[in-house]
């Protein structure tokens, strides 16, 4: 067991400022460490412990903790003085449009904020404007922050949930209190890759726009069956809502045009924040220019009010461009180069699992991975919910984080792997896989003797 007191005695001063001592409900987790420095693929905590990271911040880190290039980018703007003005546009913010308006094929205009729950509220916002609808699509088990339309059904347990309906609708579970009634009733959610629920809803409610996660990265590696993307784009063609991706935690880690350019569906609109600063806080809303001159409509009537203080601070600004322009070296051999590692991460855990004699899968899109304690990838939320072997998972992890291997210790969190790591760290976090698994497993089945002894 690592020496945490200092961690410890960090969080109960902070209790004395900060309600539970944590900012962010879902950064507080168990065990309670502080971290105090990153770098590559290592972070630090406040004792001095070392930890390969597989957390990422919740994904922002795909080149690594202080890559290079992008600091001195950001150093760049400090050092010449280039300040917020909140007057005009800037050169900046230019360069950052025209990079994404390059490379992600759906973008022919976009709009910079500072997080992925601003971006994904105006995305939504713009569809009902447009459309006059004000009723909405998502995924259970699909996240896109915190505001009233989106913060419901993520790890909605299924006796609360109910068993699964196709076609057909699961009633909205807030993860936030205070979201009124009426709003509530606005809001649909479905399962993933399940066409039939959508048609089902858009056959029953007014729907304005379509909000989804195309791979469900909150709930480890959740992919879309071939053809799921592809179906929702003509249904709506067909029904004339707006298609949002969210690909906040897609985008930019899979492919400079985000994972639509690799399944080949274009959205009407699509959100990117996480792995496009490198960890430096900025959002893009992009998409068609018919919608997005909404935003300058002339008309007060029709224009959508879209304004913030911090909106393209040249910090991270310029930390986009910079990771865009790191993304681009060598024709994109970041992208190569993080395959390889997941494809070894993957092959390794498979083995992993057979040696040690669990049933086990894992799922994977490129850096991004996760594993299942079940033998099939799932492919919405209930099938994880019924199958996944959550308490194996859930000490696994924290056997892991006590080895110095840093995965978000609350199942089933997906796992980054960066541009810093390399083959060397991906065999010995297979080393340390091996055994906290073993042991895991033990402490699992000694847990359940004594249950039962006890019964
Ligand atoms: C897919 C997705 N969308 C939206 C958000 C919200 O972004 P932010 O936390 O920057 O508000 C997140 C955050 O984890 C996310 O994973």
């Amino acid at each position: 067991m690592k020496n945490r007191r200092e961690s410890e005695r960090l969080l109960q001063c902070n209790k004395r400022y900060i309600s539970g001592g944590v900012v962010s409900v879902n950064r507080a987790t168990e065990p309670e460490i502080a971290f105090a420095r990153g770098e590559g693929a290592h972070i630090w905590d406040v004792d001095g412990n070392q930890y390969l990271d597989y957390h990422a911040a919740f994904g922002p880190h795909f080149l690594g903790h202080n890559e290079p290039h992008v600091t001195e980018a950001v150093r760049r703007v400090l050092r010449e003085g280039i300040s917020l003005f909140g007057s005009g546009t800037t050169m900046l913010e230019g360069q950052l449009g025209e990079l994404i308006c390059t490379h992600v094929p759906s973008a022919e205009s976009v709009q910079l904020l500072n997080t992925g729950s601003e971006a994904t509220y105006q995305a939504i916002r713009l569809g009902r404007a447009f459309t006059g609808r004000s009723h909405i699509v998502r995924m259970q088990g699909g996240y896109h922050g915190w505001h009233n339309d989106v913060a419901c059904n993520l790890m909605t347990p299924l006796s609360d949930l109910g068993p699964r309906v196709s076609p057909g609708e699961y009633p909205f579970k807030p993860i936030s209190a205070g979201i009124p009634e009426e709003h509530q009733q606005l809001v649909h959610n479905v399962n993933f890759n399940d066409l039939d629920s959508v048609r089902w809803v858009c056959q029953r409610y007014p729907i304005a726009a379509l909000i989804a996660e195309p791979i469900l990265q909150n709930i480890g590696v959740v992919k879309p069956e071939p053809g799921y993307l592809q179906g929702l784009r003509k249904l709506a063609d067909e029904f004339g809502f707006f298609l949002i991706f969210d690909e906040v935690k897609t985008g930019f880690r899979h492919a400079l045009g985000g994972y639509a350019s690799i399944a080949q569906v274009s959205p009407d609109l699509v959100v990117f924040g996480k792995a496009l600063a490198n960890g430096y806080p900025i959002a893009v809303l992009a998409g068609r220019r018919e919608l997005m001159d909404r935003f300058v409509d002339p008309s007060p009537a029709r224009r959508v009010l879209l304004a913030g203080t911090y909106n393209a601070h040249p910090v991270p600004t310029a930390a986009a461009i910079a990771t865009i322009e790191r993304l681009l070296m060598n024709d994109g051999e970041v992208y190569r180069y993080t395959e390889n590692l997941g494809e070894m991460m993957q092959q390794g855990l498979e083995r992993i699992f057979a040696r040690v004699g669990v049933r086990g899968v894992v799922a994977r899109q490129g850096s991004a991975f996760c594993w299942y304690f079940m033998d099939h990838c799932p492919r919405d939320w209930h099938d994880l919910a019924m199958y996944h072997d959550f308490e194996t998972d859930a000490v696994f992890r924290l056997m892991l984080v006590d080895r110095g291997i840093y995965v978000f210790p609350l199942p089933p969190k997906q796992c980054s792997i960066s541009a810093a790591h390399t083959a060397a760290d991906i065999e010995i976090t297979l080393h340390h896989m091996e055994n906290a698994l073993a042991q895991a497993m033990e402490a699992v089945a000694e847990k359940s003797a004594s249950t039962s002894r006890r019964s």
